[in-house]
């Protein structure tokens, strides 16, 4: 049935956040309800919420604010995502206007109440992940994009000291290998050729195949990577813990496996390391990045950082910075630690946010000197581009190298879509500009 009402989504966070956005629109498009980038005239305003860091319940409250004030008469809003799952009654009561609070693991229940027609005022944040999936894998998949996530598994079991996600999404979930797969090939029949597996601790997937036995990380890739129309798979977000062997020695066998490896350390001192209940040691991490290069040798490494845990001393910071002055990463995320409601490192005394803020930029300018240098090799070689769209300026289209670099060239709108050859001319600070050949 046709209809005119239309729907906005804003999406914070990580890219299972993204992923989720995506199924809820493509919930609503199942409903003839289209998108719009227009908030004040949409008849639903979803905003999917990201609780990892400071300020993220007001920022919610401020964006509410304005959507309440500007939105049209009778807008339905919901408030889906990690806010949505800690801070479910605070909305409730601190924005009475809102209709939906739906937390990560509740979207399907949006499906629900627009079959009925009928959007309750209400609060769901059951951890429903086994419904949520069953009720996505039904829903038609829309995307006119080359390359897309695939979410393979939710929620954590690991319980790191500083971190939310167990909280928000739940313990370890797995889906099948027949449904992932089933998802992959319904991309592909829209033109998709790049995945990306998603999982906050993606490589403690365990999913069922249909024999029943569990499957590992490795070995979904590698039924992945036979399916025709498969041409790049990576991964994220992935745990030291749980690379094993065999996921390492795929990066020397699997070659639509992009040598490309996210493994995020946060620290480098071994004392904070035991504080934020990693799991693991330094030296550890440097045992698997050794093996990973050892069969891999060009393999784009990337990581992430959180500076300023509480007990870092001088000495720990500076076996931060020895970490990655050994690793050499192509790019990283650093991020000033946040003390978060609910976590066991919240009630820690803080360092001083004057040190805090001088180690931060400090890391931050080595990461950034280590993202050029790495590039830097790349001027005159050849990196194969997935095209996926229009670049910034005239004349211009972009993609992203096998390496995960941003890439910019001069080049007909027609060959997007297409993995081509480049080669690089010249690096900026966080992309690269190369020419076809
Ligand atoms: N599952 C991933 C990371 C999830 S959150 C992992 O295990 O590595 C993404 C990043 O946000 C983390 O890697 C961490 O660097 C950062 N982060 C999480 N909680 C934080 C906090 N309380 N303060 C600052 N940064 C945080
Ligand atoms: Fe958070 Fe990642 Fe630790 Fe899980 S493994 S608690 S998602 S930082
Ligand atoms: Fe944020 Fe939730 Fe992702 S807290 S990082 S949206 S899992």
């Amino acid at each position: 049935m046709p209809s005119n009402k239309k729907f906005y989504i804003r999406t914070f966070g990580c890219q299972m956040n993204v992923y989720d956005s995506d199924k809820m629109k493509d919930i609503f498009l199942s409903h003839n309800i289209n998108q719009t980038d227009d908030f004040q005239n949409a008849d639903y305003v979803v905003l999917n919420t990201c609780h990892i860091r400071e300020k993220a319940t007001e920022k919610t409250f401020s964006d509410l604010g304005k959507i309440h004030k500007k939105g049209k008469e009778d807008q339905k809003v919901i408030v889906a995502g990690c806010v949505a799952q800690a801070e479910g009654e605070l909305i409730q009561k601190r924005a009475p206007y809102v209709d939906l609070v739906i937390g990560p693991q509740s979207i399907q229940s949006l499906n629900k109440f627009l079959d009925k027609n009928n959007l309750p005022k209400t609060s769901i944040t059951e951890f429903d992940v086994i419904e949520k999936f069953d009720t996505l894998n039904h829903i038609k998949t829309n995307t006119s994009n080359k390359s897309a996530f695939v979410t393979i598994q939710e929620g954590c079991d690991k319980f790191c000291h500083f971190c939310v996600v167990p909280y928000t999404r739940g313990s370890e979930y797995s889906r099948t290998v027949k449904e992932i797969s089933d998802e992959v090939k319904s991309l592909i029949d829209q033109g998709v050729v790049e995945f990306t597996l998603l999982g906050q601790n993606v490589n403690a997937y365990h999913g069922l195949d249909t024999q029943g036995q569990s499957n590992n990380l490795a070995s979904l890739i590698n039924s992945i990577s036979l399916i025709d129309g498969v041409e790049r798979i990576t991964y994220s977000t992935s745990h030291p813990v749980n690379m094993t062997d065999d996921l390492i020695f795929l990066h020397g066998e699997n070659s639509k496996l992009m040598p490309y490896l996210h493994l995020p350390v946060q620290s480098g001192s071994d004392k904070v390391l035991k504080l934020m209940n990693r799991k693991h040691t330094r030296d550890y991490y440097f045992e698997i990045i050794e093996k990973v290069r050892k069969v891999k040798p060009d393999i784009a490494l990337s990581s992430d950082f959180i500076i300023g845990f509480p007990g870092e001393t001088d000495k720990d910071f500076e076996d931060t910075i020895d970490l990655i002055e050994r690793v050499k990463y192509m790019n990283s995320y650093s991020f000033k630690y946040s003390p978060r409601p609910g976590t066991p490192a919240a009630d820690r005394e803080e360092i001083d946010q004057v040190i805090l803020n001088e180690r931060l930029k400090i890391t931050q300018d080595l990461l950034n000197e280590q993202q050029i240098e790495y590039n830097n090799q790349f001027v005159k070689k050849t990196v194969q581009v997935l095209i996926d769209g229009a670049g910034k300026h005239s004349g211009q289209i972009k993609g992203k190298s096998q390496f995960n670099q941003s890439v910019a060239l001069q080049g007909e709108k027609e060959i997007i879509g297409q993995i081509i050859p480049v080669q690089i001319k010249e690096v900026l600070t966080h992309s690269l500009l190369g020419e076809k050949i």
